[in-house]
């Protein structure tokens, strides 16, 4: 995709529609703009209606009169037509009086021309108007490419940052992506349970389902020794590892300073700052209690729980999803959000699913 901006084409090949119940004025507007758009003539919006979407006009001509339609109820058929909205619309006046001005543009038209039919105004309105449109329908195109390109690069430098944490840390492999699969399995329960419907609104189930991987982060700034130490931490190693919340969350902010506003960073430093507070008050490393805790943590703590029982440890075998499932059915309430904890209950089938067909052991071997 080139870089040099769009030049609008306002003449090429775009479409106009010329609604008029009149067959010679139908011909006269087609004459003045033939040379330059592909004209659609129809006696009635009815009439035409069926075509919009066909022709994707960049213009509308419409009589202001005509027998058996109102002009309101007309522009309204173009305007709350979802792919047709942003087509300016103008209307062709029988007088053009200050009064008549007024209410064709009052409901809800681009422009209007009076019925003095000067073809060089007439021309100029319409390339005027259509060039405009053509102009936004362009810059629109590409700011969704270029949104694409940026959530690309995103999810790559994510994907990349993940495999880095994941290099670190040789017990846990794979982690960082199952977590990703049960926050998705997770959020789309909630939804389906209608909890926390205002917050799980789409950008922030993005934002949330794509930083997922990264939520421990910070135990890049953990030390070797106390990473992969094969076996039980003592409560000073633990002390240490509990600060991978803070290193992740802290490297986040800075980054978070360079930007003016990114709700992505945002879940993110949320996430990895308290994936590991409880719902009762006694996790780390805040302490923090019930909704105080951020909602992406309060979600991000049962994937968590769940995939680190179900997989194996220096120390443990892996438990059987059961056994996992009742675990964290009995820390609902005191560990874990209740509502959070009924989605998971509801789910947890599809944890299973999740956990059984990602090879634990596989990747865990590849890592050591
Ligand atoms: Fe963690
Ligand atoms: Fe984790």
């Amino acid at each position: 995709m080139s870089d040099q901006p769009t030049q609008p084409s306002a003449t090429e090949q775009s479409h106009v529609i010329v609604i008029d119940d009149s067959k010679m004025k139908q011909r006269f507007l087609k004459a003045i703009l033939e040379n330059d758009y592909i004209v659609h003539t129809f006696s009635s919006v009815r009439e035409a209606q069926p075509h919009f979407e066909d022709i994707a006009p960049s213009c509308f001509l419409m009589d202001m009169e005509r027998p058996g339609e109102d002009s309101v109820a007309s522009i309204r058929t173009v305007k709350d037509n979802p792919k047709l909205s942003e087509v300016p619309i103008i209307m062709v006046t029988p007088t053009s009086d200050v009064e008549t001005e007024h209410r064709v543009l009052e409901c809800g038209c681009d422009d209007y021309v009076g019925n003095r039919f000067a073809p060089e105004i007439i021309r100029a309105r319409v390339n005027h108007l259509v060039e405009l449109f053509e102009f936004r329908k362009n810059l629109k195109i590409r700011v969704e490419q270029k949104t694409q390109s940026v959530m690309e690069l995103q999810d790559a430098i994510m994907l990349m940052l993940s495999d880095l944490v994941e290099c670190r840390d040789s017990f846990t492999s794979g982690h960082a992506q199952r977590t990703r699969d049960y926050v998705e399995c997770l959020v789309c329960q909630l939804q389906a349970n209608q909890s926390y419907v205002s917050e799980l609104h789409d950008e922030f189930v993005r934002d949330l389902v794509r930083a997922a991987p990264l939520h421990d982060i910070g135990k890049v700034g953990i030390a070797d020794a106390i990473l992969n130490k094969p076996g039980k931490l003592t409560s000073e190693e633990f002390d240490t590892m509990k600060m991978h919340t803070t290193i992740g969350a802290q490297a986040i902010s800075h980054a978070m300073n360079k930007l003016h506003e990114n709700s992505f960073l945002r879940v993110l430093r949320d996430l990895a700052m308290s994936h590991h507070e409880r719902w009762d008050g006694t996790g780390y490393p805040f302490g923090l209690r019930g909704t105080s805790i951020p909602l992406s943590g309060r979600i991000m703590a049962i994937p968590d729980v769940y995939d680190a029982l179900v997989s194996e440890r220096p120390y443990k075998k892996p438990f059987p999803h059961e056994k996992a499932v009742s675990i964290i059915k009995e820390g609902i309430g005191s560990h874990f959000d209740p509502l959070i904890g009924q989605a998971f209950l509801d789910c947890e089938l599809q944890f299973r699913f999740i956990s059984m067909h990602q090879d634990h052991s596989e990747a865990e071997n590849q890592a050591s």
